[in-house]
């Protein structure tokens, strides 16, 4: 384990922000990160968990111990006749363990390609794309307790995941750190493409029979033809979470907006798509200096290079301001703010 100090954390969050950390450390197993947490030396300082930082907004230095957590490793633990239990550390790259899984014939991940960040990232805010959501095949994970050091398990119904939610974002918010994830994914497939851009994109591939791997592939090439790839234009997906808005208030914009998509979520309860708001406030394709609103999905802010995260911030108070003026809806960032 090496302590560095004042190390630039430009390479380690995808909107490609520099922001300095005062100190640095990068942990690759939980004992290790248990025993840093226990050294008398750290437990004063405050600390910031660092995965793969796509869901990240750095608007000024990180003035605490950064540790990032690099735990690797994928096992089976369990297997039945219909699933694979599949355990994985908290530092792999969330597609890798897809590809992985899609290599071996399992499903279940396949909807979720190519999203960016961490596995241990992932429970934290429930991560989902086309119709399926990380805890349809989550089995429980491991986390370490910042500040006794203390492991814990926690199974699904301990995490109370929502949309873009769990109970790390809200109860026990800056408490624990997620070590390692384990996955019950299915030997017999269940596919998901309801979601309209998937059939659309497999009949595209002149697809005749379903797989988990042409699924994946159609994913990945919606994906690629609407959101940036952060390697080439800094970004962190969706900026904002999808408006969920009472069924009153969604009839009565519907009169003066007959397009407004909407998806019924509850009995009274209408999600809205902020990508829509935001284009129809006429934000998509707007750029002022290094950074802006992405031509192709107007619901990622983007970093043409050497934008800074207040400048970010302050586009993003815009877009809110002027989606709240138009259509009477709060956008809320989905992004974790620094
Ligand atoms: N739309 C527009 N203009 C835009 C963008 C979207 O009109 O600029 C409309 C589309 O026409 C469509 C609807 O909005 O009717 C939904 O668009 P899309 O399928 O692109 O999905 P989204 O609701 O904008 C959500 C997730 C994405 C996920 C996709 C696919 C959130 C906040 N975002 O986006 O997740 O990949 O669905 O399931 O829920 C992420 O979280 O970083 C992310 C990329």
């Amino acid at each position: 384990m090496q302590l560095l100090e004042n190390v630039s954390l430009r390479p380690y969050n995808t909107f490609g922000l520099e922001a300095k950390a005062r100190y640095f450390v990068e942990v690759t197993t939980a004992d290790e990160l248990r025993q840093l947490l226990q050294n008398p030396r750290w437990q004063q300082v405050p600390k910031w968990i660092l995965g793969g930082g796509s869901n990240v907004l750095l608007t000024q230095d990180v003035d605490a111990l950064v540790i990032r957590i690099a735990i690797k490793g994928m096992e089976v633990v369990k297997e039945d006749d219909e699933h694979v239990y599949l355990r994985v550390g908290a530092g792999e790259v969330w597609h890798e363990l897809v590809l992985h899984t899609v290599e071996a014939g399992y499903s279940g991940l396949e909807n979720l390609s190519l999203i960016p960040g961490t596995v241990g990232a992932a429970p934290m805010q429930n991560i989902g794309a086309y119709g399926v959501e990380i805890k349809e095949v989550f089995e429980e994970l491991e986390a370490v307790h910042i500040e006794t050091a203390q492991a814990r398990r926690f199974k699904a119904d301990e995490c109370n995941f929502g949309y873009r939610e769990s109970v790390f974002k809200r109860d026990l918010r800056g408490q624990y750190i997620i070590t390692a994830v384990t996955f019950r994914v299915n030997k017999v497939p269940a596919f998901q493409v309801s979601y309209g851009d998937i059939q659309k994109t497999l009949a595209e591939m002149n697809v005749q029979e379903l797989s988990t791997r042409a699924i994946s592939e159609a994913v990945i090439r919606i994906r690629q033809s609407k959101l940036p790839d952060p390697t080439q234009i800094g970004n962190a997906g969706s900026f904002f979470k999808n408006p969920e808005i009472p069924k009153a208030q969604y009839d009565q914009l519907k009169q003066e907006y007959p397009e407004l998509p909407g998806y019924v979520t509850a009995p009274d309860k209408i999600k809205v798509p902020a990508g829509w708001l935001i284009e129809q406030a006429g934000w998509k394709g707007f750029r002022e200096g290094q950074v802006g609103v992405h031509a192709r999905q107007a619901l990622v802010l983007v970093n043409y290079g050497g934008g800074t995260g207040e400048q970010i911030k302050a586009l993003a108070e815009r877009v809110q301001a002027s989606v709240e003026a138009k259509f009477g809806i709060k956008l809320t960032p989905e992004v974790n703010f620094i």
